[in-house]
This record gives C-alpha cells, sequence and structure tokens, in this order.
C-alpha cells in the first residue's frame, strides 16, 4: 500500500481548498425520504419474548440496521471507553505514529489502505485492532496512552462479544475486530465522504457514536437516510457474512459517513466475525425452502 497523510494533520492545516484526492463530485448524500422515518429500536431485554423476536426478525429482514438499548454494558463502561478514544486521537501525531499500520497491513494507525497514487481518499483516520481471536491479537498496535486505553479496551470488546448461542458453531471462538474511526472536521465538508458508501463485509457490526456528531447514513429504498443515535443505544448492522448466511433473509445495508465543516467526528465500530478460516454459506434450513443465492465463501 501507498503511505497518506494523516487527516487528522491535515485539517490541523486549516486549508480553504483540501487535496483533490479528497474531493468527491459523486458526494450525494440528500437528506432522509422522511424525517419521521428512522431505523428500528430493538431492546435486548425483550427478546425472550415471541414480540421481541418477531421485531428483530423484522429489523434485520426490513432494515439491516438497527438500534440496540438494555444491551447490558454498563453505561459507565461505555463513557469511559468513549472518553479513551478521544484521548488517543488527540495525542500528538508523533505518538499516535507509534502504533502506524505497517505496508499492506489494516491493523494500526492509519487510513484505508490505498493502492494506487490516484486512489481517492476518504476524510478519515483510524485506529484498527484485533481483539480476538487472543493468538492473533498483537499488543504492539494497542496504546499506552491514555493508560486506562488497553484495560478497558479489553473489557469493552469483550462485553461487545457475540452470544454464542446466535449461530452457536460459527461465532463461538469467533474474530472480532475494532476500528476507531477519527473524522476531522473539513472546509469542504460538502464534497468529501468520511467512508465512501459500502456494505460491511463482516458478521455483525456494533458501532457506538463516540461524540455527539452525527454523520452515518444508510441507503434505503434508493435514498439516503441520516442515522440519529438514541444516547447510549448501539447501532447494530447485519454484514454480509449473515446475508450469505442467511440466503439473503436479512441484508447487509449500504452505508456511508459525510463529516462535519466545524465538528470533528468520532465513531466505534466492533466487526463479529465467525471463527477465522471457516466455510459459510447458506444455512441447510434455509436452502430447503428457497435454493441457495449464495456460494459458500470463507
Ligand atoms: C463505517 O461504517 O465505516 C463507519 C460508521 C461510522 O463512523 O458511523
Ligand atoms: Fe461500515
Amino acid at each position: 500500500s501507498l503511505p497518506v497523510d494523516s487527516v487528522q494533520a491535515l485539517a490541523s492545516k486549516n486549508l480553504k481548498n483540501i487535496p483533490s484526492r479528497y474531493i468527491r463530485p459523486e458526494v450525494e448524500f440528500v437528506v432522509s425520504i422522511d424525517e419521521s422515518q428512522q431505523i428500528p429500536v430493538i431492546d435486548m431485554s425483550k427478546l425472550d419474548h415471541d414480540d421481541g423476536q418477531k421485531k428483530l426478525h423484522q429489523a434485520c429482514k426490513d432494515w439491516g440496521f438497527f438500534q440496540l438499548i438494555n444491551h447490558g454494558i454498563a453505561d459507565e463502561l461505555i463513557e469511559k471507553m468513549k472518553i479513551d478514544t478521544q484521548e488517543f486521537f488527540k495525542l500528538p501525531l508523533e505518538e499516535k505514529m507509534a502504533y502506524a499500520q505497517l505496508p499492506n497491513e489494516i491493523e494500526g494507525y492509519g487510513q484505508t489502505l490505498v493502492r494506487s497514487a490516484d486512489q481517492k481518499l476518504d476524510w478519515n483516520d483510524m485506529l484498527f485492532l484485533f481483539p480476538l481471536p487472543v493468538p492473533l491479537r498483537n499488543m504492539r498496535f494497542w496504546p499506552i496512552n491514555p493508560p486506562s486505553f488497553r484495560l478497558r479496551f479489553i473489557s469493552f470488546a469483550k462485553n461487545l462479544g457475540t452470544d454464542p448461542k446466535m449461530l452457536s458453531s460459527f461465532f463461538e471462538d469467533g474474530a472480532q475486530s475494532i476500528r476507531m474511526n477519527y473524522y476531522p472536521p473539513c472546509a469542504e465538508a460538502s464534497k468529501v465522504f468520511g467512508a465512501s458508501p459500502h456494505s460491511d463485509a463482516t458478521g455483525l457490526t456494533l458501532l457506538l457514536q463516540v461524540n455527539e456528531v452525527e454523520g452515518l447514513q444508510i441507503k434505503k429504498d434508493e435514498k439516503w437516510l441520516p442515522v440519529k443515535p438514541i444516547p447510549g443505544a448501539l447501532i447494530v448492522n447485519i454484514g454480509d457474512i449473515i446475508e450469505i448466511m442467511s440466503n439473503g433473509e436479512y441484508k447487509s445495508i449500504e452505508h456511508g459517513v459525510v463529516v462535519n465543516q466545524e465538528k470533528e467526528r468520532m465513531s466505534m465500530a466492533a466487526f463479529q466475525s465467525p471463527k477465522v478460516g471457516i466455510e459459510i454459506g447458506p444455512l441447510a434450513d434455509l436452502v430447503r425452502k428457497n435454493k441457495a443465492q449464495y456460494k459458500t465463501v470463507t
């Protein structure tokens, strides 16, 4: 991969016109189809009831995105994790560079991998870590500052761990990666992507909005809908792997991020995936009903 500058450092130069590699004429995130429309809210404490399960099923089928409340992760842990994340991005660039990505590797502090000199860039810096499985955990990329970061991050990551009862054998001992995103303010905010439209290639994504600045948008009925995060909730979305396993019943929805002209934005996405290397395909029961719509993948 080719090296790219820290967007945070670039933004701090207060340039009126940003480099052309960040300008994306295709930015067409439009305001909500209907402001009253929002992604469903799922109450995790009610999933034992038929009604709660039905709501979850409908949310995965019709939206591929929902906000999860009463998820059982202590508010205090979440609040402290948010502070640690903010503290990390506040460190001087030289200090963050101690955790810089290695060539062709996504892990560590840096940006999306860049394969060619004319590749367009997202207005985003990140810290990408792989908490699970433990043998793949590479502490070399885990910040020692703020001092609380490592321990707190481990308990946060553990709290987010996928319930092994869910799709049991596939997700037990599964893989987890966590991406902390930093989107600096941008003088030409309406012309850049914080994250270009994509679907998540992983199993299930749990997203935490780290500060109060919104920016996530999802594609709904061919239009873009801004997500309004509920304080304390986790935003959950179906990734490609669950779409495949569900034989297309649940959808991995395209989404992206817009940035703000004055304010920085931060988020944290935990990607929960099956065991590394196992084969994934449409689940047998679902293929019986409706022949396989996807090939198997690892
Ligand atoms: C992403 O989906 O890539 C990031 C989501 C976010 O920052 O809200
Ligand atoms: Fe994503």
